[in-house]
């Protein structure tokens, strides 16, 4: 059977810092009371000239170098996003052109911080439908640009970036030590929307919008939203937590991502945590993740991955992935 192997993998982060001191002089917050609610200690923003666009083509330009592929090489983009350049066309076309990339085809997902989730479950969907060989999957946001910087109860939480990875159709031999992508688990509930929402759009208010959440009551739904779909990998795939070599959590909270681990039994020094540098960067936070461990040398090629994110929507999702 066809698996999706990963190639390669790249990210890209804005210039410049944002630390939690800084905040303290924007609203009424202090570095202390995010670090112990969070964990966030500091987050890129994104500054003039740098889109979510701009970030995306850096980081899908680092990933091509990684697997020694050109865009030519590439048959579709998938930019999962909740922050596009534009209304229309899709930011995932921009960095086509961007790329120099005038075949195939390009089309941004949204699905907000469960976003490279779904993504990157649709370039497994085609790559195995035989549509792709070669499938970019992108998460890059700015969510910067939708933030009310007056709210503390939500503007000291999110930060900008993007993060890429290849994903090439390979033979397999359909066994649970393949490499590439063993099973992915999507879910969506829309009852939940007004916990995380952003109050404008084209359709209601014709404006961007700012935005908006209940953070508590996420937190109440999250970590049992993340249990379900990671057991659901578990059972799909006849593994245990036992199997897993690192966990790489959406990074939107260390706290959501440490009650997570320990319901799931899986040990702290197998989970991957960049929220202290990153902040939650939505669909970006687990490429960005990824970059990090894979480059550092602790997700090595034959290494069992478990991605899993929760967000607006609510959507949530898992990925179980052979490196
Ligand atoms: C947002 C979050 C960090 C708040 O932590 P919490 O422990 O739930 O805190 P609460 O919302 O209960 O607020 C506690 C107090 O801190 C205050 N507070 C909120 N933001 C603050 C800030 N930035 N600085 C200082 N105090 C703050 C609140 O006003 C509240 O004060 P009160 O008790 O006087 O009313 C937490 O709920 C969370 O992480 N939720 C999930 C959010 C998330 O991850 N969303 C993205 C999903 S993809």
């Amino acid at each position: 059977m066809i698996r999706s192997v990963v190639r390669g993998f790249g990210a890209s982060l804005p210039k410049r810092v944002m630390t939690n001191s800084e905040l303290e002089e924007k609203v009424d917050t202090s570095d202390e009371w995010i670090v112990q609610r969070t964990g966030i200690r500091q987050r890129y923003i994104a500054g003039e000239g740098e889109t979510t666009a701009s970030l995306g083509e850096a980081a899908a330009r680092a990933a091509l170098d990684k697997a020694g592929l050109t865009a030519a090489d590439l048959d579709v983009i998938i930019v999962a996003t909740s922050t596009p350049d534009n209304t229309f066309p899709a930011t995932a076309v921009n960095i086509q052109n961007r790329l120099g990339m005038h075949h195939g085809a390009a089309f941004d997902m949204q699905a907000v911080c469960s976003g490279f989730i779904y993504a990157v479950a649709t370039a497994d969907a085609y790559i195995r439908g035989g549509l792709a060989k070669r499938v970019l999957v992108i998460g890059a946001e700015t969510f910067s640009r939708i933030l009310d910087w007056s709210d503390r109860t939500t503007c000291v939480l999110f930060g900008d970036g993007a993060g890429a990875i290849i994903l090439e159709g390979q033979e397999s031999s359909g066994t649970t030590a393949d490499r590439g992508i063993l099973t992915a688990q999507l879910r969506s509930d829309g009852a939940h929307k007004e916990k995380l929402y952003v109050d404008g759009g084209p359709s209601t208010t014709g404006t961007v919008g700012h935005l908006r959440m209940e953070g508590r009551e996420v937190f109440k739904h999250a970590v049992g939203m993340i249990t379900d779909v990671i057991e659901a990998a578990f059972e799909a795939t006849g593994t245990t937590a036992d199997d897993l070599d690192w966990l790489v959590p959406h990074q939107a909270n260390r706290r959501i991502i440490d009650g997570s681990a320990r319901k799931l039994g899986i040990p702290l020094e197998k989970v991957v945590v960049t929220v202290d540098l990153h902040g939650n960067t939505s669909a970006a936070s687990i490429p960005l993740a990824l970059n990090v461990a894979a480059s550092d040398g602790r997700i090595k090629k034959g290494d069992l991955v478990l991605l899993e994110a929760m967000g607006g929507g609510f959507t949530w999702g898992s990925v179980l992935l052979r490196w």
